[in-house]
């Protein structure tokens, strides 16, 4: 086959089967959405799945491994959310095809396959490849210069910057050499390819760099230092859009077969056709947009306010924000869905099989955002009528618009320009930093397990797994490192199960002749199980190398987490059953005391189809169905029928967990032997997670006995306090609601009265100022009858009256002025009357015109407040 007509399957194909035929074992790419790394927002290399091989952990003993990863980035230097789809070849979902060696092959072989790959196999034209190497890597030049001919000058050499590959802050890194592929005019390349500007690695894209091979060696620790690794490994990441352009003769991405069937849909669906230059960044967008959205979706991640899903909720809008501008107002990335599961479906099945579940997830999203986007509109125009004669939006305000209506800062730009206007981009990179800086203080406080300093090894076995079996067993610690009192173990041999697929992990005793240790917690990280617990005896040092422990489990919080996971099966099936197929656990926690299960599904179950949940299960529990655990390869158990969860990382070879044919799942977990075990199975919640997502939860067992025990406590007291029957118990309960209603009617309305009664006992003896007749009164009321007496003289107050009352009780005073609405409009105003007598008493207070109220504790000076009454009226009314 000649290469420049391979398809991009074809290419992705011929990588593997190049370096499977190399030895190298493919092994399926991880999820977008890391399974146990706290450090990383999405997968953003191939090699984050082999982390922590390369940092001494290889329990299966992997030497050679290849595939296509998908990744994942919408950061850093060239990787701006807002310049994707501006240029062509940037992008926030791209496929990396990669090669490793772990302790296995080096430099040598890595070039010389390298080399190989791309010259004999592709048939890339030799005169258009450069490769670089670091600058003091000898070694690598010389291979190079060996197996590619190359002249010297086009084997570059350049400093950190470019050649050292480091994961993050901390993490496995070494020195790397990339190959480069030269787009332009052959002709004049002497003259610009070392270039800093034109050149390789420089700013302008005529030198495309197409993979990178990292011989990683260090691990860069929390202090900063380089510490060599045990063994010398390769890591090699390759552009696959990239290498498609350059193999399918075309000069963007975004015209190879990856793209350009979704492209041909925007174009046709948008009836505005695709543009190779700036005029068609709005398709360029939306086709890789719609990649990363979807493929976080397929991989366990939603649209959310915080984190990744924030992020994904950035990019959707983004997308959307653009499809507006091909002048779509109605939901249209989620349309895109099928035409992608098209496209890439036979090299990521999950894409295909959900992309009935991701398509309603960006549909309702989209639906969302296009009613905030006019919103987001009417602010920019505030903004805009705001800024008077200046001609530039401040950055903060730029952000503004992003943060709260997901804005894309590009398009801000854009609504600008149409406005002859700029925006000032410093104040807005200074306001994304600050935010960016609060989020990162937020994560760093995430417990950094992955940590491979500080621990004390013993040796280096790989542990093993005995507790599908065994409930204890006799072992040795192989390496334990301790953090604030806190130990982390591993062990030789473990019958303790750590937490994954959302089944906590087991508790139970370690215990030596000399050491106690009470383990609480047990986290997997990567494939290596680490038991957290707390010395309770003795203590753990270099001489506890060669004591032999006695590990045991719980087992009696084990049996109930069993019952609560095989629980959690049936309840998959049973949602199925009652609800759709589009039903897909979304997440999942089994504790010993109570399970909850995460599905999709977009409104709340009636009360029918609980009931009908309910029973489904309950039934499979009375029918004592066995439970099987069978391991098989991961194309079988799919044949079968078994459900393979969202964002889950399956090896080929898979162990599948069945209840007859009602429940099929993969699933490492534990189970009871016989699904009669489960007890009664009884729901306690159905309540929404996020848009899309519900969540139930129940209980199993002994816990729905407790649950029963105690609802059934609270009945008993209920009968005895209302003296019937439970089926009278809510007609007694809404009787005597009714009663308390009517009571406080009667007991409002009786003080109304007495209040009344009292106010008429108050309005006598007037004196006439000015027409005016002005009741001036001193009083004893308790603060709450005084209230009512102000409402009742309110409403007994004739239409040219005003009335003073001075009120004590104990050591506190109040002022109270209540003025009807003829003398207000003489000017009489209760709020400033009151404000008024106030200060002669001491105190402060103010309020409306007809009625206010002031407080004073100057008693003493009560009697001149009284006293000046008079003369206050007489002087308003002659103003
Ligand atoms: N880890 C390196 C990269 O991401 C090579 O795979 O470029």
């Amino acid at each position: 086959m000649s290469a420049n007509k391979m398809t991009s399957a074809q290419i992705r194909d011929s990588f593997i089967h190049f370096f499977e035929s190399k030895g190298h074992t493919f092994v399926r790419s991880a999820p977008v959405v890391p399974q146990d790394d706290p450090t990383l927002m999405f997968i953003n290399a191939g090699m984050n799945q082999f982390k922590a091989i390369f940092l001494g952990d290889n329990p299966k003993g992997l030497k050679r491994a290849c595939n296509s990863q998908k990744c994942i980035r919408v950061s850093g230097k060239h990787n701006d959310l807002d310049e994707v789809g501006r240029d062509t070849y940037h992008h926030t979902f791209f496929e990396m095809l990669g090669n490793w060696s772990f302790g296995d092959y080096y430099k040598e072989e890595a070039i010389t396959w390298a080399w190989e790959l791309l010259t004999e196999v592709w048939h890339l034209d030799k005169n258009r490849l450069f490769v670089s190497v670091f600058k003091d890597d000898d070694e690598a030049a010389a291979i190079w210069s060996r197996v590619s001919g190359l002249p010297d000058n086009r084997i570059m050499r350049f400093d950190e910057d470019s050649n050292f590959w480091e994961m993050g802050d901390t993490g496995p890194c070494g020195p790397c050499s990339e190959i480069h592929y030269d787009r332009g005019d052959i002709a004049t390349q002497e003259a610009t390819f070392a270039d800093p500007v034109l050149g390789v690695n420089g700013t302008n894209d005529r030198y495309i760099e197409i993979w990178n091979n990292v011989f990683m060696q260090y691990e860069r620790i929390s202090t900063g230092e380089l510490v060599p690794l045990k063994a010398k490994n390769v890591d090699t990441g390759m552009g696959f859009e990239r290498v498609c352009a350059i193999l399918q003769g075309v000069k963007s991405n975004y015209d190879t077969d990856v793209f350009s069937p979704i492209i041909q849909k925007i174009a046709e669906w948008s009836g505005v056709p695709y543009d190779q230059g700036p005029d068609g960044t709005p398709h360029r967008v939306i086709a890789d947009h719609l990649r990363s959205i979807s493929f976080a979706i397929a991989d366990g991640a939603l649209p959310s306010n915080e984190g990744r899903g924030y992020v994904l909720r950035r990019i959707l809008r983004r997308a959307s924000r653009f499809a507006r501008l091909l002048g779509q107002t109605e939901p249209f990335i989620s349309r895109l869905v099928p035409v992608l599961a098209q496209t890439v479906g036979d090299a990521f099945p999950e894409i295909k099989e959900r992309q009935a579940f991701v398509a309603e997830v960006i549909h309702a999203e989209e639906d969302r955002f296009i009613r905030t986007l006019d919103a987001g509109l009417d602010r920019f125009d505030k903004i805009v009528a705001e800024l008077g004669s200046a001609k530039i939006i401040p950055g903060d305000r730029v952000f503004a618009l992003y943060d709260t209506y997901g804005f894309p800062p590009d398009l801000t730009r854009l609504l600008a320009e149409e406005k002859g206007l700029s925006t000032d981009e410093a104040g807005f990179e200074k306001s994304m930093q600050e935010q960016k800086s609060r989020a990162r203080a937020a994560q760093k406080q995430s417990v950094n397990t992955m940590a491979s300093e500080g621990w004390t090894t013993f040796s280096e076995v790989s542990t093993r797994f005995v507790g599908y079996d065994l409930p204890s067993c006799e072992t040795k610690i192989t390496r334990y490192r301790e953090d604030k009192g806190v130990l982390s173990i591993v062990l030789e041999t473990t019958p303790f199960y750590a937490e994954m697929g959302g089944q906590v992990g087991d508790k139970g005793t370690l215990v030596s002749k000399q050491i106690e240790i009470q383990i609480f917690d047990v986290i997997k990280v990567n494939d290596t199980i680490i038991h957290r617990g707390k010395i309770s005896k003795g203590t753990l040092d270099e001489s506890s190398m060669s004591a032999v422990f006695s590990a045991s489990v719980n087992e009696e919080l084990r049996l109930h987490l069993r019952r609560n996971h095989s629980a959690t099966h049936l309840l998959h099936g049973a949602l199925r059953q009652v609800l759709g197929d589009h039903v897909v656990q979304h997440g999942s926690r089994v504790a010993p005391e109570d399970l909850r299960f995460d599905f999709s599904h977009f409104s709340a179950l009636t009360p029918e189809q609980l009931i009908q949940v309910e029973n489904l299960v309950n039934e499979q529990v009375m029918q004592c169905l066995p439970v099987c655990t069978e391991l098989m390869k991961l194309e079988d158990a799919k044949a079968s029928g078994a459900i393979a969860l969202f964002g889950e990382k399956y090896e080929e070879d898979v162990r599948m967990v069945s209840m007859s044919s009602f429940s099929k799942e993969l699933c490492g977990g534990l189970h009871v032997s016989n699904s009669g075990q489960i007890g009664l199975f009884k729901i306690t919640s159905e309540s929404s997670v996020s848009a899309g997502v519900r969540r139930i939860e129940a209980v199993t067992g002994m816990g729905s006995l407790e649950l029963l025990r105690q609802d059934s406590l609270v009945l008993s007291s209920l009968r005895d306090k209302l003296r019937c029957k439970n089926e009278m118990i809510v007609g007694r309960i809404d009787a005597a609601f009714e009663s308390a209603k009517e009571l406080e009617k009667n007991l409002q309305s009786a003080k109304l009265e007495l209040s009344m009664a009292a106010a008429q006992e108050i309005l006598t003896d007037a004196t006439l100022i000015e027409g005016v007749s002005v009741f001036a009164k001193e009083l004893q009321f308790e603060e709450e009858k005084f209230k009512n007496l102000l409402d009742g003289v309110q409403a007994k107050l004739d239409e040219s009256s005003v009335a003073f009352l001075f009120n004590r009780v104990g050591d506190s005073g109040s002022i109270a002025v209540v003025a009807s609405k003829g003398v207000q409009q003489k000017g009489l105003k209760a709020g400033d009357l009151v404000k008024q007598l106030a200060e002669l008493a001491g105190g402060k207070g103010g309020g409306r015109p007809d009625r206010a109220q002031a407080g004073t504790r100057e008693l003493d000076k009560m009697a001149t407040a009284v006293s000046a009454v008079h003369d206050l009226v007489k002087e308003k009314l002659t103003k």
